[in-house]
């Protein structure tokens, strides 16, 4: 195995220590970096999935929501709330399974299998395959859990379903900047991971996910219809937003790659989640990576000219992972080591 896909677990899902217990009924004011959702920067935009077929006026909405925000909350996108519930319920159940059956769940990369808690992460437990856009990688990933009959069947629907949604939902976004070609991300991979934050009544006001940019192109979430935490960026950089969930509906995000794959224009938001109540979360991200294995992400040559120069040198979702880990920047700032001439130990050493 090369070293590319050693050590790749979630390392900006940290969780403090630092901070002295507190009584559940103890609310700690949130940082004064955090800012009510109704701004100046206005509210996180809603994008209508169905709407956007053939709408100049959605696709562009879409195309500043992604330039803005980084983020955008999808609704109208086709995806049965009777399937979004069933499949809360059966993660639920996932990680009800005995700690054996659990640790069963390995994969190509390491990080993209189960997480235990740890001494390092007490709170978040995490279960996930590399390629949920293949069923033989659905198929494999039930099998290790022993899934029942309903769970498979669930956890196939959903796959499918979501893995249909991020396609339609980069195809659109490219379109929004004038690239068209739905078959454009087809063979990119999605890795799929359930996450379950164990908040405790001294965890509140501490954070569950440290700040963060996602490393793929875009990232589909289902948040816990009922316990919030996540936070965004707000466009003006001025400090967080509360994103309240709204059952039924996904929160999309936009990665470092989408950064890159844009040449500049599309938006990599930080984000965060927060321990706001004690009680357990749960959400399912499908994070859609970046090209397949191997191949460097570029941006197409419409966003490249002489008033556009090439900002970033091109590199692969696998090189990107790796060097957000070996230099420890999770949040964006790895970009800037791809700007300028390659540093002398050339990136295809990593
Ligand atoms: C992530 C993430 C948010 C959440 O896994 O990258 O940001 O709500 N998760 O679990
Ligand atoms: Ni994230």
């Amino acid at each position: 195995m090369s070293r590319l896909y050693m050590n790749t677990a979630p390392t900006h899902i940290r969780t403090s220590h630092s901070q002295p217990a507190r009584h559940s009924h103890y609310k700690t004011p949130l940082p004064s970096s955090t800012i009510p959702s109704a701004n100046m920067a206005g509210t996180l935009p809603t994008i209508d999935l169905q709407e956007l077929q053939g709408s100049p006026s959605s696709s562009e909405k879409l195309r500043e929501a992604c330039e803005k925000w980084g983020c955008f909350r999808l609704v109208n996108h086709g995806v049965p709330v009777s399937l979004m519930s069933e499949m809360k319920s059966v993660v639920g159940e996932l990680f009800d399974l005995p700690i054996d059956v659990k640790r069963r769940n390995v994969d190509v990369l390491s990080g993209s299998g189960y997480v235990a808690l740890s001494s390092k992460n007490p709170l978040y437990e995490a279960l996930g395959l590399y390629d949920m856009g293949s069923t033989a990688a659905v198929h494999k990933f039930c099998d290790q859990l022993a899934a029942s009959p309903r769970h498979r069947e669930t956890i196939l629907r959903y796959a499918e379903a979501i893995h249909g949604v991020a396609m339609q939902v980069a195809a659109r976004m490219a379109e929004s900047l004038g690239v068209v070609g739905s078959e454009l991300f087809e063979d990119w991979p999605c890795q799929f991971r359930i996450n379950k934050y164990h908040f405790q009544p001294e965890t509140v006001g501490s954070p569950g996910v440290q700040i963060h940019t996602d490393s793929g192109f875009l990232t589909v979430l289902q948040e816990d219809e009922s316990v919030g935490g996540l936070e965004v960026m707000d466009p003006s950089d001025a400090g967080y937003v509360p994103v309240d969930p709204v059952p039924g509906s996904f929160l999309v995000n936009l990665g470092d790659l989408a950064t890159v794959w844009s040449n500049g224009k599309l938006r990599n938001v930080k984000h965060r989640v927060q321990c706001k109540e004690a009680a357990v979360r749960i959400s399912i991200a499908t994070f859609l990576l970046g090209p397949p294995r191997e191949t460097v992400v570029e941006p197409p040559p419409a966003f490249v000219d002489d008033g556009h120069p090439r900002l970033y040198r091109p590199i692969s979702y696998d090189g990107f992972r790796e060097l957000r880990r070996v230099t420890d920047k999770h949040a964006g700032e790895a970009l800037q080591l791809l700007q300028g001439p390659p540093p002398a130990a050339s990136m295809d050493q990593i």
